[in-house]
């Protein structure tokens, strides 16, 4: 069985405001997206990473991030497309050679801080089942609202927030991403095309330190995350 990493990095960073693209914003002096593809590359388990980029900055990428810091297990940098669900398409599109019972970890470029061993455990689920789900137990209490009005208060022990890696075999990520496509369902996670294909997806315990590094306190708070 081969692991392979796909890491969707071809978002706008909109939310980040910082007037360039969040994944090469610098932690400790280096991009986002290379603190993200160390723990690949230093993952004895996983065999090959591709990374999927807006398509202006795949040249950028191949030099300033994969070959400065010698990410040798990079076997490609595709362009990804206007949604995160479309940047997977096309990198489970561009996944050469791997077989149906390979696994696919895909994992946001702008989440470094993945303890290795639940990328670990995240693999050896999506082995064993339908998928793996990294998420945390929500510690708020979530409500559902319309037009300013509460319209219910799911019990709290029932709601998970769900993070990357969603991990899964190859036959099934990329049956599931190519129905979505064709029936032009749009999903906000990997697993949820999963799920409408009435498979069943197992949670993966994650870490609240796993943050996606979305809006500009999320760089304060890895910035404290990096000196612990
Ligand atoms: N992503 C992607 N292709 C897109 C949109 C997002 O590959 N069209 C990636 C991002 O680069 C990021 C991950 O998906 O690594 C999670 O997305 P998000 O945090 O929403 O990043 P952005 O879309 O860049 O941020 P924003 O929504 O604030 O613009
Ligand atoms: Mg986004």
């Amino acid at each position: 069985m081969r692991a392979v990493a796909l890491i969707p990095a071809a978002g706008m960073g909109k939310r980040m405001g910082a007037g360039m693209n969040k994944q090469y914003l610098l932690l400790d002096g280096r991009p986002i997206l290379a603190h993200t593809l160390a723990v690949f590359q230093e993952a004895s388990f996983v065999d090959d990473i591709y990374v999927v980029i807006p398509e202006a900055e795949i040249a950028f990428c191949r030099e300033q991030v994969v070959g400065k810091y010698g990410f040798a297990k990079v076997r490609d940098v595709i362009a990804g497309g206007s949604e995160r669900q479309h940047s997977v398409l096309n990198g489970i599109r561009a996944l050469n050679g791997y077989r149906e019972d390979d696994v696919v970890i895909i994992h946001d470029g702008v989440r470094p801080f993945i303890p290795t061993k639940i990328l670990k455990h995240s693999i050896e689920v999506a082995s064993q089942w339908d998928g793996a789900l990294v998420a945390v137990p929500a510690k708020d209490t979530i409500k559902t609202v319309e037009a300013g009005v509460v319209t219910g208060t799911p019990p709290r022990e029932n709601i998970w927030l769900a993070q990357t890696p969603q991990s899964f075999r190859h036959g099934i990520i990329s049956a599931a991403h190519e129905i979505a496509a064709a029936e032009g369902f749009l999903g906000t996670d990997d697993a949820s095309l999963v799920e409408r294909m009435g498979r069943q997806v197992h949670v993966v315990m994650g870490d609240y330190r796993n943050i996606k590094i979305t809006t500009p306190e999320d760089m304060l708070l890895a910035e404290t995350f990096l000196k612990k």
